[in-house]
């Protein structure tokens, strides 16, 4: 039997990771949505693309959750996205409702399901989703992690003119423009970025990377980026579904890790098939730490106005 994914919310951000996901290959998929017809639309447009590019997998579309019964993976991406002069925090209480009802709707039809959670502010509504859907929380995990990562990567590349498969880079803490890029660990072909950049240059891609989503948002006007977030979900399902113990950056649940509690938070995880299997500790130096503190201070603030 075949893997299956249910994507709630269709907007772009879930409609592209139906398209990554679909051009893998890995899962049957299904598109929910709030509003009526374009999920199926889009189940439909991508199911007829599929002969072309030689695919076989089923998608569907609908309105109902019945629809994601028995689904290993529930990508929750259903919310607001930002607009120009919005925090992701901003979102907060709106996105709130709306995932919660997403986790209450989806762990009724599949309670063996692993979350992973896309809305934001991504590290809260990880948090929430695991609380409302009442699982442990190893079977829910925040996607914001491998983004970050891939966008400074990406501006290492630019930068450099090297192959992004050569260039290594760890963004942790909140998806906020507090995260945490560590320099000391990213490296292009296991030199050190600080080696081969100069220090001005390596200091503008940090901002850069920190400012990244916004800089997208200021670009389109109407919407957030997509298709960067939706490559990382799909990477994150990769990993989950093929039981391929990967590391990757991602929001997972901290239990003393890096002298947080309770708070689930952008570090590097293990993911396989029983969701995140593992948390990494990197050894931090003292600005490290405290910039880790201060993002992860913003992400218990917001948790704490939930009151979940
Ligand atoms: N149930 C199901 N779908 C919903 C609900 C709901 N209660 N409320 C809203 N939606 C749907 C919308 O109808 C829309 O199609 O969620 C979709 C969101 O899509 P977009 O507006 O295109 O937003 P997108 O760019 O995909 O971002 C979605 O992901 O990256 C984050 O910050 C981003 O929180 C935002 C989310």
């Amino acid at each position: 039997m075949r893997n299956k994914v249910s994507i709630i919310g269709a907007g772009m951000t879930g409609s592209t990771t139906a398209h990554w996901l679909a051009d893998k290959e890995i899962a049957d998929i299904v598109l929910v949505d709030i509003v009526e017809g374009m999920p199926q639309g889009k189940a439909l447009d991508l199911q007829e693309a599929l002969p072309i590019v030689g695919k076989d997998l089923r998608l569907v579309g609908s309105n109902a959750y019945e629809a994601t019964a028995d689904s290993d993976i529930i990508v929750v991406t259903a919310g607001l996205a930002r607009k120009p002069g919005m925090s992701r925090d901003d979102l907060l209480f709106a996105n709130a409702d709306i995932v919660r009802n997403a986790a209450q709707e989806t762990i009724r039809y599949s309670p063996n399901a692993i979350f992973v959670i896309l809305t934001n502010p991504l590290d809260v509504m990880a948090y929430l989703a695991q609380k409302v859907a009442g699982v442990p929380s190893n079977r829910v995990v925040g996607q914001a992690g491998v983004l970050d990562s891939a966008r400074m990567r990406a501006f290492v590349s630019l930068e450099l003119g090297i192959s992004v498969e050569n260039i290594h880079c760890y963004v942790l803490g909140g998806h906020g423009d507090e995260m945490v890029p560590l320099t000391r660990a990213s490296n292009v072909a296991g030199i050190p970025l600080e080696e081969i950049l100069p220090p001005d240059r390596l200091a503008a891609i940090v901002e850069r990377t920190r400012k990244g989503g916004g800089e997208i948002v200021n670009l389109l006007k109407s919407g957030s980026a997509y298709y960067a977030p939706a490559a990382a979900v799909t990477q994150m399902v990769d990993a989950i579904l093929k039981d391929r113990h990967m590391i990757l950056p991602a929001a997972a649940y901290l239990n003393g890790e890096y002298g947080l509690k309770d708070i689930f938070f952008g570090v590097p995880a293990q993911l396989g098939r029983n969701g995140v299997e593992k948390i990494f500790e990197y050894t931090l130096s003292q600005d490290e730490m405290a910039a880790l503190q201060k993002s992860a201070a913003g992400v218990a603030e917001n948790i704490a106005k939930l009151k979940v």
